[in-house]
């Protein structure tokens, strides 16, 4: 977790800071805020300290004093609080960013806690959130203000455009909480040290959600699987520094950030995107709840009723995905399936484990409290390739939250590559 310092000025922007102090805290990062007095008019100091468990920084010289509320180390005359800050800082972030502090930056200015804080911060990454009225923004002397600030090492988050506050329509806008944070994750996994990133320079492909089998144009064939473990697992990878593919079946879950994502609908897309990735793909991990069987015909128009009481559906089955992997992966491959079980679980899942070369197969129980679909969490055997294909290695891990079972998931695959514990593919 990050010592995150966030400065705020004077912009109608200022209460999107707040969104961004609060995710921050709760994502357990350490965060100082410092305000300048134009900021102070929009948003008050006390509702970051409360939002960060942590004095809002306000004012150079009354902090120093001891005689206002922000002293954090005050009686300590050895203690000056704008370079403590930067010194603490791993990321330096200004949202909102007004047209004044930006050429501020671009002249070095330090006049006040802010700008002060900014010119001690010489190291470390630092992102500049810009929000403005339009004319401001395009005026030239700040985009040579905002080229400087880049040639000095910022990066820009650039503000989006539509109506702003003052009625203009243009660019300006500070961009969302959302897109800022995700800006902030690139930066702090880039400048992270390679032993914290275990996936590093790996790349991994995953498949998640359900799929879709047309029957008509208004009717199809699937499954409750609502895309949740397949997208953990995704986001996980991506933050352990793997280059990551997402094959997503229709669920309705955003895309993750720094995620290439693949959306497919049927099972033979999935197939198709698949078998275009595969043998790029270092590990991967299966777990879309794919359908076993399609219509064998798909009619142009809408099936009615004409008085039927029953109607026959023919089903063909789709392309197993898992057994076209294990048998085409190369030896220095890792493929990871999913099975999900309502019966017989050990069994089933030791007969897929052999049958589709899988390196791993995590396998649940659809009538286990806490598994399956659509919650949370999940409760579930982790089998590996034993002596033989009979005896496989069986750990059944207790019930936890989807994040944490695709952190242990990658952590254990991340072993076996180093450990080569895989099954041949076919030859
Ligand atoms: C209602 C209102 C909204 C403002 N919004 C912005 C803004 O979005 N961006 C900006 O650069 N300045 C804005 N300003 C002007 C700044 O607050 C002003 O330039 C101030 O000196 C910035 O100081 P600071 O950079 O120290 O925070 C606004 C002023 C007012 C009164």
């Amino acid at each position: 977790m990050a010592h995150i310092l966030l400065g705020v000025t004077g912009s109608i922007a200022a209460f999107k800071a707040c969104h961004l102090a609060s995710d921050w805290s709760k994502q357990g990062h350490e965060v100082r805020v410092v305000m300048t007095a134009a900021a102070q008019e929009f948003v008050t100091p006390l509702t970051f300290s409360s939002l960060t468990h942590t004095q809002t920084r306000t004012s150079m010289f009354a902090a120093q004093r001891n005689d206002c509320d922000v002293a954090h180390t005050p009686s300590d005359p050895l203690h000056i609080n704008h370079v403590d800050d930067a010194k603490w800082a791993d990321m330096l972030v200004i949202a909102p960013a007004s047209a004044d502090i930006i050429a501020k930056i671009a002249c070095g200015i330090a006049d006040d806690q802010l700008t002060s804080t900014v010119l001690a911060y010489s190291e470390g990454p630092k992102i500049l959130c810009p929000a403005m009225n339009v004319r401001m923004y395009e005026n030239a002397v700040t985009q040579r203000n905002l080229n400087i600030c880049r040639e000095l090492g910022w990066t820009i988050v650039e503000p989006g455009s539509g109506m702003l506050a003052c009625q203009d329509v243009g660019k300006g806008r500070m961009e969302e909480p959302a897109a800022i944070e995700a800006a902030v994750a690139d930066l702090l996994r880039a400048t992270q040290p390679a032993e914290t990133l275990p996936l590093r320079g790996l790349h991994v492909l995953i498949t998640a959600g359900p799929t879709q089998e047309p029957l008509d144009p208004v009717r199809y064939l699937t499954n409750h699987s609502t895309g949740k473990m397949g997208y953990a697992i995704a986001e996980q990878a991506r933050d352990m520094g793997a280059d990551v593919t997402l094959v997503s079946g229709p669920v309705s879950l955003s895309a993750p950030h720094g995620v290439d994502v693949i959306h497919v609908t049927t099972a033979r897309n999935m197939f198709d995107a698949v078998q275009e990735r595969f043998m790029q793909a270092d590990l991967t991990i299966m777990a879309a709840a794919v359908g076993d069987f399609r219509p064998v015909e798909q009619v142009q128009e809408k099936i009615k009723k004409n008085g039927r009481v029953n109607i026959d559906l023919h089903l063909t089955s789709n392309p197993d995905i898992l057994a076209w992997a294990g048998e085409h992966k190369t030896a220095d491959q890792t493929l990871c399936g999913f099975a999900m079980e309502t019966q017989d679980l050990e069994a089933n899942a030791a007969k897929k484990l052999a049958s589709k070369h899988c390196s791993m197969l995590v396998a649940n129980n659809l009538n286990t409290p806490g598994a399956g679909f659509a919650v949370d969490t999940n409760v579930v055997t982790v089998l590996k390739p034993g002596a033989t294909p009979d005896e496989p290695i069986i750990e059944h891990w207790n019930k936890m939250g989807k994040q944490e079972l695709a952190e242990r998931i990658l952590t254990e695959l991340s072993a076996l590559r180093n450990t080569d514990n895989t099954i041949p593919p076919k030859s």
